[in-house]
């Protein structure tokens, strides 16, 4: 365990998960206020070319907002890996119905074979993780990935900044993820990247969204 799956596994991430969007048209209000366009709109640009049927997981899926859209979208294959266990429970009950499976794990250590998704994706998750852990949590999302690996992150690019989260250190960085995934884990290649600038925040602050794909 690490100092950051410490606070994300235990009250800390708790209380993030009660702060933040649980339903999906929440969240969709959310990136409406944020980009100028709902995260579903988002995601169609970047998904399009990935069959329906495709099998996904998201590393640290919270209460699994996220994958409730990809599935609203028509994905039917869906998991979430997710390291607070209060938000699994959550997740369970919040995508009943839904072809969604979670379960607890971490993102330092996934609990799946090889090459046993086609799309592996994070969404604001790899700013949550140590920059000294970094390359071991992208390489273990190449590990189980056959094709993809797909991301939205807070983006810098003149290195990896630290910024104070609700007022604490050792919580939260930005940097160019989709290069550090170049860099970390040779065979991929940048298939597309889009930043996309905050509306409700000052100074030009950008999320970037990368689709990386394995190099055949
Ligand atoms: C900012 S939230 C993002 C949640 C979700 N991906 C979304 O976009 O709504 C970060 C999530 O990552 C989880 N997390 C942090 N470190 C993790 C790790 N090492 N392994 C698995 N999950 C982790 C946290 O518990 C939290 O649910």
């Amino acid at each position: 365990m690490t100092e950051q799956s410490d606070w994300w596994g235990s009250e800390f991430g708790s209380e993030y998960m009660l702060r933040n969007p649980r339903h999906p048209d929440e969240m969709q209000a959310l990136y409406l206020r944020r980009f100028g366009m709902d995260r579903t709109t988002m995601n169609e640009e970047f998904l399009h070319a990935v069959p329906r049927d495709a099998r996904i997981l998201e590393v640290g899926c919270n209460v699994g907002v996220q994958l409730n859209l990809l599935a609203r979208m028509g994905f039917t294959d869906l998991h979430g890996v997710e390291i607070n266990p209060v938000a699994v429970e959550h997740a369970e009950v919040l995508n009943t119905d839904l072809p969604i499976v979670v379960e607890e794990g971490t993102a330092l250590d996934l609990p799946f074979a090889d090459a046993s998704f086609d799309l592996v994706y994070t969404s604001g998750v790899l700013i949550h993780i140590h920059p000294d852990d970094l390359a071991r949590v992208q390489r273990e999302m190449v590990r189980c990935a056959s094709r993809w690996i797909w991301g939205l992150e807070y983006y810098a690019d003149n290195g990896h900044l630290e910024i104070p989260y609700r007022g604490q250190q050792g919580l939260l960085w930005k940097t160019d993820f989709a290069k550090a995934f170049l860099a970390n884990a040779p065979g991929l290649r940048l298939a597309m990247q889009r930043l996309y600038t905050y509306l409700d925040e000052p100074g030009g602050v950008q999320d970037q969204m990368y689709l990386l794909e394995r190099q055949s």
